[in-house]
């Protein structure tokens, strides 16, 4: 049984994903009762600031990206924080921040959201100072290396400090209620279970499209792409959701026990299951935006667009292409699961002129949240002329299901996760290392084949080569 942390150490407190999610987050559960009283939060970064200064640009921060019906506890939250200055790569600023979280009767929370290279330093640092004794672990944002080589040298380095159970790797996609939904839609219900495989499943597709570009993160998007970006963690994650056993338990050894076995059977890619792509100028939301050579200032290789065809070879799922695709300039946001079945084994109907569609069960994870079962009806009448049957959906909007509740944003979950102990929705290093190993064959491949990104103008669903790579199989991408 773990106990709730009473201080929680911020590393990359300055940063955009602290002043966008990691403080919003810590506020809006402050605000519901949800942080202990006694829980103070230590940030840190390289600016030189007091804390009194931290105060004041973390109050800008929460104004600006937290909603107004979220604000009241602003002032008591800011109260908790405390700030440090410290240089990552040196040991000098160690002590003094160790002096400032005090001591941690219940336990320590670090959260290290700074640039990779910076990890092991910073483990060296909070070793020195004594920061890794006792009850304390350590979330850790990606991303997590570059390949598999480069995130088994950051996983040693956090192993010398801390044991895997104290380790928490975020993938933001977990603390996402929808994607949480994934499993209470395939093991709180009979319904599904039993049809769940290469019998009654003919594909399933995965969708993460984004309309954004590049913004503001030249530095790293170039040198990783939408491959390593996207698909090693967030796609392969809702992917193992997907494909898993069902796990014993809802806990953290059972749940990833089932999703490592799935990471493990997925099929090497060949030659012509994948295909990446890079946008060009064009039109989003009606807007003319420029391409990514253009944002980036430089011609590049790198892939703003992938779309694979993916098996995972075991009994389950023989035979079941997993088409991906991921892409940044797409058309629409839409994060989605398409489960596509099987055509029923013999109509009944035919004989009196009417066709049937097979099922479909599309999991719409943002941003509409809903889930959507496509059926066969009869199309009211006399059927004078023959039967008419019409596909209609069976639609299950979860705001609506669950008016009055409050939807949380993933980090809020994720950090009182990390506060209180639970590893259930973090990834661990097995299943990273797996992803990583996937992931590395294909860029190998890339590199062997000579496969470089292919043009798409913005706005659109990505390369005509990435629409063919799915109708070839006689499959359409479920675009709408
Ligand atoms: C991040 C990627 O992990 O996920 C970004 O680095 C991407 O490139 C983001 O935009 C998408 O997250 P969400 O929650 O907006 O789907």
């Amino acid at each position: 049984m773990s106990v709730n942390a009473d201080r929680l150490l911020l590393f990359g407190a300055t940063g955009d994903l602290a002043q966008r999610m990691l403080l919003p987050s810590l506020c809006a559960l402050d605000a519901d009762g949800l942080l202990e009283p006694d829980l103070k939060i230590v940030g840190t970064a390289r600016s030189e600031m007091t804390s009194q200064e931290y105060r004041d640009w973390a109050r800008t921060a929460l104004e600006k990206n937290l909603p107004d019906h979220r604000r009241s506890g602003v002032d008591s939250f800011l109260g908790r924080l405390s700030y440090v200055p410290v240089d990552a790569t040196t040991l000098d600023g160690y002590d003094e921040l160790a002096k400032e979280v005090g001591t941690y009767d219940k336990g320590l929370a670090i959260f290290l959201s700074t640039a990779p290279s910076l990890f092991e330093p910073t483990i060296d640092g909070l070793v020195h100072a004594g920061l890794t004794e006792g009850n304390v672990r350590i979330g850790l944002e990606k991303p997590l290396g570059t390949d598999l080589a480069s995130s088994e040298e950051i996983n040693n380095a956090v192993a010398k400090a801390f044991s895997e159970d104290r380790i928490f790797r975020i993938d933001h996609y977990l603390g996402k209620e929808t994607v949480q939904n994934l499993l209470a839609l395939r093991f709180a219900n009979l319904l599904f279970e039993p049809v769940w495989n290469a019998t009654y499943i003919d594909h399933v597709q995965i969708t993460v499209a984004e309309t954004i570009g590049l913004e503001s993160r030249v530095a790293y998007y170039d040198d990783s792409g939408a491959l390593r970006d996207m698909v090693q963690n967030h796609m392969l994650q809702l992917l193992a959701l997907v494909a898993m056993e069902p796990p014993t338990s809802f806990d953290s050894t059972a749940v990833r026990d089932e999703k490592v076995k799935v990471l493990r059977a997925l099929r090497p890619i060949a030659k012509g299951e994948t295909v990446t792509g890079q946008y060009r100028a064009g039109a989003v939301d009606g807007a003319a935006v420029p391409g990514y050579d253009e944002e980036l200032g430089k011609p590049s290789d790198t892939e703003t667009f992938v779309a694979l065809k993916a098996h995972v070879d075991n009994w389950r799922w023989k035979g079941v292409p997993f088409y991906l695709r991921t892409g940044k300039r797409l058309p629409e946001r839409v994060t989605e699961i398409v489960i596509q079945f099987r055509c029923i084994p013999h109509s009944i109907f035919e004989g009196r002129g009417a066709s049937t569609k097979p099922n479909r069960l599309v999991i719409g994870i943002q941003p509409e949240e809903n889930v959507q079962l496509s059926m066969m009806a009869k199309v009211p009448g006399l059927d004078r002329e023959g039967i008419r049957l019409r596909q209609v959906p069976l639609d299950i909007a979860m705001p609506d299901a669950f008016s009055g509740t409050v939807r949380r944003i993933a980090y809020e979950r994720l950090l009182l996760d990390l506060i209180e102990g639970d590893q259930t929705l973090f990834v661990r290093r097995d299943e990273v290392e797996a992803q990583w190993e996937w992931i590395d064959a294909i860029r190998a491949l890339w590199d062997r084949e000579e496969i470089t990104p292919k043009p798409y103008g913005a706005g659109s669903w990505g390369p005509s080569a990435a629409i063919a790579l799915a109708e070839r199989d006689g499959v359409t991408w479920h675009d709408e």
